[in-house]
């Protein structure tokens, strides 16, 4: 059964509407962004949400239930692929699932020529406390969205990068890498389970002085998905939370 984040209207969109909009990500990875950005708002985290890679709505609908008055939403998309109707696939879409009043902002750009003051002025006053990556799959895209994800990022905010670890974009893992060495201050602090080759893995990355915080946190929401082993990131040691947390019999 799939967990649930605590945020009722969030949960209740990815029970009964998630699946009718077109998208990639499970209803695993949505919830337990949702219930990230619950214990944020808990714990006094503002912020807005952001995604690089919107498509037709079905993990951004999601992450825009879970803000607090206040927030906003902001979709980022070039809206071209598969064709030019997608955005207002995910005008319907937002209609028919998401928060219907005024905190979704959707911005139709190519997000490697955007800067952080453009994405912050989309909805002044606040950073961004979680931040989606799920754009073009290459070295070029996820470097210029991974560099401007952290830029518009509030000091306590979340990078959330899709993908992650999926066969068709195997190096992919590399240009993470290469931020992470050039970011010592950031840690992955969770990896969240693919469902399948669709719906893939996704890494959460905070500052090194919240990893405690999230950690524990959601591994208290989450004590049955905890994959006992973790992820090893050679220097430290991440949690994973899986759909099925087995560990091979021997
Ligand atoms: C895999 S889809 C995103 C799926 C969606 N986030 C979900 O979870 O269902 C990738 C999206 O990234 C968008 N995209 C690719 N390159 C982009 C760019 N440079 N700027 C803005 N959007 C881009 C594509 O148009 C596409 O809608």
């Amino acid at each position: 059964m799939n967990p649930t984040s605590g945020i009722a209207a969030a949960d209740r969109y990815i029970a009964d509407g998630y699946l009718q909009v077109k998208g990639m990500s499970s209803r695993f990875a949505a919830a337990i962004a949702c219930a990230t950005m619950r214990i944020q708002s808990e714990n006094g985290i503002s912020g807005h949400v952001a995604e690089i890679g919107t498509f037709e709505g079905r993990f951004f609908i999601a992450l825009a239930h879970a803000l607090q008055p206040g927030e906003r939403g902001i979709g980022i998309d070039h809206f071209e692929w598969p064709d030019a109707g997608v955005i207002d696939r995910f005008k319907a879409s937002l209609a028919k699932y998401g928060p219907t009043d005024d905190r979704v902002v959707v911005h139709k750009a190519d997000s490697r020529q955007m800067k952080a003051a453009e994405l912050l002025a989309l909805a002044p006053g606040k950073r961004v406390r979680f931040f989606h990556i799920d754009g073009e799959h290459t070295q070029d895209h996820l470097s210029k969205d991974l560099a401007l994800g952290y830029a518009a990022l509030d000091p306590k905010g979340v990078l959330c990068l899709d993908d992650m670890l999926h066969p068709g974009y195997p190096t992919l893992a590399l240009t993470v890498d290469a931020f992470l060495r050039a970011h010592p201050e950031l840690r992955v602090f969770c990896v969240v389970d693919r469902e399948d080759i669709v719906a893939a893995a996704k890494f959460m990355i905070c500052r090194e002085e919240h990893v405690a915080f999230y950690t524990d946190a959601l591994m208290q929401a989450f004590p049955h998905f905890v994959w006992p082993l973790g992820a090893d990131f050679v220097a430290y040691k991440a949690l994973v939370l899986a759909p099925v947390p087995r560990l091979a019999e021997i």
